[in-house]
Formats: C-alpha cells, sequence, structure tokens
C-alpha cells in the first residue's frame, strides 16, 4: 500500500501521516513514513537548504532539484519499502511539483516526474490559507512558499488536481481526530 498526503504548508497532512501510521502499527503493519523533499538524502537536505536559506534559486532550476530528489527518493527510499511489503506514506510527492511549481509549464514539469508508481489513495487536506499560515506561526516555521496570495493559489492548483487525478479531499479546518478517522474509513474502503 502506497498512501499519499498532499496539501499547502500548514494543513496538517504531516500529522495525519503519522496518525495513520501509529493506527497500521498497532494493526501488526509494516510501516515507512517518508516526506519531500526527503532529509534522508542528500538532493532534499540541499533543496530544505535552499528553501531555509531563502536562497533565490530560478524556478525551473527548483523544479529540476525537486523532480532530482523525488527520483532518488522513489529509487532510494520508496521502491525498496514496496518491495519489501512495507506500508509507505508519504509527505508529499509529485502533485506537489504540480501545484507549488506553477510558473514553469505543465507539460514540462510532467515530462521531469515521468515514470513514477502511481500512489493507492492521495489524500488532499484542504484548508484556507488564512488558517494554515496561523498555524504556521504558532510553530514559527515561516518559509519562502508560506505567503497567503502564494497558497491561495497552490489551494486552486490543488484542487484540480484532484478532480482530475481522483485524490480523497477532506477539509482540513476540522478536529486531527475526526479528519483521522474519515482516512481509516477511505483507506478501509
Ligand atoms: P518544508 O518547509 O520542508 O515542508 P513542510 O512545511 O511541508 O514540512 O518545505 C517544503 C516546501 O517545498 C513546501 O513549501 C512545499 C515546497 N515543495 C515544492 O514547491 N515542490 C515540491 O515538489 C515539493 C515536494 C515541495
Amino acid at each position: 500500500m502506497f498512501v499519499v498526503f498532499e496539501g499547502i504548508d500548514g494543513s496538517g497532512k504531516t500529522l495525519q501521516a503519522y496518525l495513520l501510521a501509529a493506527r497500521w502499527v498497532e494493526e501488526g503493519k509494516k510501516v515507512l513514513v517518508t516526506e519531500e523533499p526527503c532529509i534522508h538524502l542528500p538532493t532534499g537536505l540541499s533543496l530544505k537548504m535552499i528553501l531555509r536559506s531563502g536562497e533565490r534559486v530560478p524556478v525551473d532550476a527548483m523544479a529540476m532539484l525537486f523532480a532530482a530528489d523525488r527520483k532518488a527518493h522513489v529509487e532510494n527510499v520508496i521502491k525498496p519499502a514496496l518491495n519489501r511489503g512495507v506500508y509507505v506514506i508519504s509527505d508529499r510527492y509529485y502533485y506537489s511539483s504540480l501545484a507549488y511549481q506553477m510558473e514553469v509549464p505543465r507539460g514540462w514539469l510532467e515530462e521531469l516526474n515521468r515514470g513514477l508508481p502511481e500512489p493507492d489513495v492521495v489524500f488532499l487536506l484542504d484548508i484556507d490559507p488564512k488558517t494554515a499560515l496561523e498555524r504556521l506561526e504558532v510553530r514559527g516555521t515561516k518559509s519562502l512558499y508560506e505567503k497567503m496570495g502564494y497558497l491561495e493559489r497552490v489551494r486552486e492548483n490543488y484542487l484540480r488536481l484532484a478532480e482530475e487525478k481522483g485524490f480523497v479531499v477532506l477539509d482540513a479546518s476540522r478536529s486531527p481526530r475526526r479528519i483521522h478517522e474519515e482516512i481509516v474509513q477511505h483507506v478501509r474502503d
């Protein structure tokens, strides 16, 4: 089983990824929670450093870096786990690139991200950026991308993708417990 969580920064997807993992561990399953950028790989670490430093890297170069990290993540982390029968939960996947790297042409982005395994289910944690940003301010992790206008557009991109690709869209303004129960129900179905 390969499950992906997507959403804007502050949507609570990381928490939901770990809640689902905890549930599966209780059920005796072997589970791997992973994320993109992948901090276990040099590619992901350098992306994190770029994002944290606020360095201005051209948008097409960023798209290539995210795709490079993703390919390494799939080959070195996701595929080996799936091959061992491990349940994999990824906090972000190539849909993040389609939603965030909106300044670069969609066709080229798809080309960069071609040949990746499709997840069994993608959960989109949908929330308005204002609420999401308030959460982030509490956590003190504002970054380059965490700006309202930008996140409004990212959210719209996600909602369009959800229709196109059949994501499960969840109202992420509700309590984590309720969202979790809905996720568990979907995974069972
Ligand atoms: P980070 O702050 O590490 O993520 P999070 O807050 O979700 O833990 O930074 C990841 C940022 O990178 C986030 O703003 C989304 C962005 N991003 C892209 O723009 N494209 C991508 O392909 C991915 C995976 C992330």
